[in-house]
């Protein structure tokens, strides 16, 4: 049953969020997240799929997830931290987090909708 959903939700996502889903993944290739993150699994760091769903009711996750993608941390996912990203410029860490979370809007979370 959860398989099924979330094989709906990644078909969903495929399908409705090709273009921006590309866009945001040059943007995370460009700045190296992926080394250690991918749209839909857990590589190093958790699937973006998870973050955006973990946060989607989050309102206060923006600022804070910006904030932690330059200066790293940890303990949220488990222990393996994150390390800073300094390099990465304030408006490209803006549209990476903006896209990250609105994944848990085309994604998983639209999945109930389809029959
Ligand atoms: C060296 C590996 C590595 C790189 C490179 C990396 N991350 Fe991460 N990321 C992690 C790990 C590990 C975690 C989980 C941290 C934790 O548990 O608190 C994480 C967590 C996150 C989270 C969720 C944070 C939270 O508190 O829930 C976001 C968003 C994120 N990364 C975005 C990015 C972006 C954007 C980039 C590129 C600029 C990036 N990451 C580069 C390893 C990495």
């Amino acid at each position: 049953m959860k398989i099924a959903v979330v094989a709906l939700g990644c078909a969903a996502f495929t399908f409705t969020l090709a273009a921006n889903a590309q866009a945001l993944e040059d943007l995370l290739k460009k700045n190296g997240c992926t080394a250690c993150h991918a749209i839909d699994k857990k590589v190093v760091g958790p699937a973006y799929m998870d973050v955006a769903e973990k946060y989607k009711n989050d309102k206060a996750a923006a600022p804070r997830l910006m904030d932690k993608v330059k200066k790293g941390g940890s303990g949220v996912w488990g222990q393996v931290p994150m390390p800073p990203n300094p390099q990465v410029s304030d408006a490209e860490v803006k549209t990476m987090v903006a896209g990250i979370l609105d994944l848990s809007n085309k994604g998983a979370a639209k999945a109930p909708a389809k029959k």
